[in-house]
C-alpha cells in the first residue's frame, strides 16, 4: 500500500544521514510507487545553493550511495522534480516562515512531516522557531533520530521540549533497527508460530545470545563516539530494542501502544547491574591496532581524528537478566563492538536439553536445539535439530543439522529494503509501531544510567582487544564461567 500525501521537510538535507540513507530511501519509495503523487519534499540546509544545484547534488549522492546501475536517469529526474530547496540557518528564526509558506502553498491536505536529520543539540532551537513561525498544528508530525539524550535527565529534557509543541502520537523517535525487515520478522516469528510461542520461556530456553558486531571502527566520528561509547550508542537503543522484541509477552494486537506497552514491561523488569555484579556481568573493551578484513588498521586512540587518551568502550558484553516469571534464570548474553572480525548481527536462542537423555553419552553435548536468527547479512534463520545419522554402519548416532530458511533464496527477493524505507513509509502512513515511545527511551536510560554509575564506582575501565578479534578475552570468560560459549566458539 502506498502512503498518504505528505509534505516532508528535511532539516540537515545536505548532511551525511540524508545523503546516505534518507534520499536513497525516498527514491526507492518513489520508484516503487509508494510515494503519493501529491507528496512533496523540502530540503533544508545552511548551504547557499540554488534549487538546481541542490537537486544536482542530491542526484549525485543517489548515484554514489546506490550505485550508478541502480539509478535510472529518467526516474531520478522525476524524483528530483518533487524536491525543493530552502536555505535556512536553523539557529535563526527568520527563514522559518518560508517553510510555512511552502506548506501552505501545497495542496492543502498534505500532512506536514518534519524530519530532524541534525545533531540533537539543534532540536530545541528548531522546534521553538517552528512554533514561533506558526508552522505546526495538531496534525504535524516530527521525526527525531537517536541519541535521545545522553542520560535519563537529558532525554527527559529533550522529550519535554518536543512535548511542548507536538503530541506524543505525532512524535516519531527513530531506532533504525526497528525498521530492518529481519527485526520486524521477530514479531512474525514469535507470534505467528504457535510452535515457538509455547516454548518461549524459562521452561524451555536455557539462554539467549545477541551479537551485533561491526568490522568498521568509529568511522570518522571519534569525537561524537568518544562522548557516547558503545553502551550509549548501541546498547541503550538497538540492543535493548532487540532484547525487548525477543523477551516481551504477546501483545493483544499489532497496534503501536499494545506492542510498546509490552516492551516497556521488559525494560522495567531488567535486573540492575549492581556494583557486586559488574565484575561477572559486564566486560568493556577498547580496540588497539590490528586488522580489518586483512588490512592493518590503527587502534582507537590512534585514529586520525582521535583527541587524546580515553576510557570510552568500543566493545561491551553484558549478561542481562529479566526479573519476571517468563525469564527467571535465563541469561541474555549481549555483546556489540567495533572492529570485530566481521559485520554480523544475530540472535541465538538456546533451548534446554530433553529431560531424559537416551543416546550415546559422548554425544550429549549435541543435545540442545538452537534457533539462529540472522539479522544481517545473509538474512534468514536456521533451527538446529538432531536427527539420526544416515547409513547402516552408524547405529543410533546423532547428527546435528539445520532447518534452514535464507530469505533471499526462499522468497526470491533481489533486494531487502533498507530500514529507512520502511520507517519513512510508516511515518507517512502515521503508524508509530516501529518507533520508540517516550517511556521506552526513558526506562532504557534509567537502566543504562545505573550501569554507568556502577561501572564508575567500580573503576571498570575497558580492556584492550586487537582490532579484528572478538573483543577482550574477558568476554569469553564471562560466558564460559556459566559453562557456555559464544556461538562462533562452540
Ligand atoms: C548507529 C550507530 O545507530 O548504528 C553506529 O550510531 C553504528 O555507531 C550503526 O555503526 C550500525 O547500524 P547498522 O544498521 O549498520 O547495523
Amino acid at each position: 500500500m502506498g502512503s498518504p500525501a505528505c509534505d516532508l521537510a528535511l532539516f540537515g538535507a545536505m548532511g551525511d544521514l540524508a545523503s546516505r540513507k534518507l534520499f536513497p530511501a525516498l527514491y526507492h519509495l518513489y520508484r516503487a510507487g509508494l510515494l503519493s503523487e501529491e507528496s512533496r519534499i523540502l530540503a533544508l540546509a545552511r548551504r547557499d545553493l540554488s534549487e538546481a544545484e541542490a537537486r544536482y547534488q542530491i542526484g549525485q549522492s543517489l548515484e554514489e550511495h546506490l550505485g550508478a546501475s541502480a539509478v535510472e536517469a529518467s526516474e531520478v529526474e522525476g524524483f528530483l522534480a518533487r524536491v525543493s530547496y530552502l536555505r535556512l540557518d536553523f539557529a535563526d528564526g527568520m527563514g522559518y516562515q518560508q517553510l510555512g509558506d511552502w506548506h501552505h502553498q501545497g495542496p492543502g491536505t498534505n500532512t506536514l512531516v518534519l524530519y530532524y536529520a541534525t545533531p540533537p543539540a539543534l532540536y530545541d532551537q528548531i522546534t521553538g522557531h517552528l512554533r514561533d513561525a506558526g508552522c505546526c498544528d495538531e496534525r504535524t508530525r516530527v521525526v527525531v533520530e537517536k541519541p535521545i539524550g545522553q542520560d535519563l535527565s537529558s532525554s527527559r529534557e529533550l522529550n519535554d521540549q518536543l512535548a511542548g509543541v507536538f503530541r506524543e502520537e505525532n512524535i516519531y523517535r527513530i531506532d533504525h533497527y526497528l525498521g530492518k525487515e529481519t527485526v520486524q520478522n521477530l514479531i512474525a516469528l514469535r507470534f505467528a508460530n504457535n510452535l515457538f510461542a509455547s516454548q518461549w520461556d524459562q521452561n524451555h530456553i536455557s539462554h539467549v545470545e545477541i551479537t551485533v558486531a561491526e568490522s568498521v571502527g568509529v568511522d570518522g566520528r571519534w569525537s561524537y563516539f568518544n562522548s557516547a561509547g558503545q553502551l550509549r550508542d548501541m546498547v541503550q537503543s538497538h540492543l535493548l530494542q532487540l532484547l525487548c522484541l525477543l523477551a516481551m509477552d504477546p501483545p493483544s494486537d499489532l497496534s503501536p501502544d499494545s506492542i510498546r506497552d509490552e516492551k516497556v514491561k521488559v525494560l522495567k523488569a531488567l535486573s540492575p547491574l549492581t556494583p557486586e555484579r559488574i565484575s561477572t556481568h559486564l566486560v568493556r573493551g577498547q580496540y588497539t591496532a590490528g586488522t580489518a578484513e586483512g588490512v592493518p588498521v590503527p587502534g582507537y586512540l590512534e585514529e586520525e581524528d582521535a583527541e587524546g587518551p580515553s576510557h570510552t568502550e568500543t566493545f561491551i558484553a553484558l549478561k542481562v537478566e529479566i526479573e519476571n516469571w517468563r525469564w527467571a534464570g535465563v541469561p541474555f548474553y549481549i555483546r556489540t563492538g567495533k572492529r570485530l572480525p566481521e559485520k554480523r548481527s544475530e540472535v541465538i536462542v538456546h533451548f534446554k536439553p530433553a529431560p531424559h537423555y537416551i543416546f550415546d553419552p559422548d554425544q550429549k553435548h549435541l543435545a540442545n536445539n538452537k534457533l539462529i536468527i540472522r539479522l544481517q547479512p545473509d538474512e534468514g534463520m536456521a533451527l538446529q535439530i538432531l536427527t539420526k545419522d544416515q547409513g547402516l554402519s552408524r547405529g543410533m548416532r546423532l547428527r546435528q543439522g539445520p532447518l534452514e530458511l535464507t530469505f533471499a533464496e526462499a522468497f526470491e527477493t533481489d533486494r531487502i529494503p533498507d530500514a529507512y524505507e520502511r520507517l519513512l513509509l510508516e511515518v507517512m502512513k502515521g503508524n508509530q509501531y516501529l518507533f520508540v515511545r517516550r517511556d521506552e527511551v526513558e526506562y532504557a536510560w534509567r537502566w543504562v544510567d545505573q550501569l554507568l554509575a556502577n561501572c564508575e564506582e567500580c573503576g571498570a575501565h575497558p580492556k584492550r582487544y586487537a582490532a579484528g578479534t572478538w573483543g577482550p578475552v574477558a568476554s569469553i570468560a564471562m560466558i564460559t564461567r556459566d559453562g557456555r560459549s559464544w556461538y562462533e566458539d562452540a
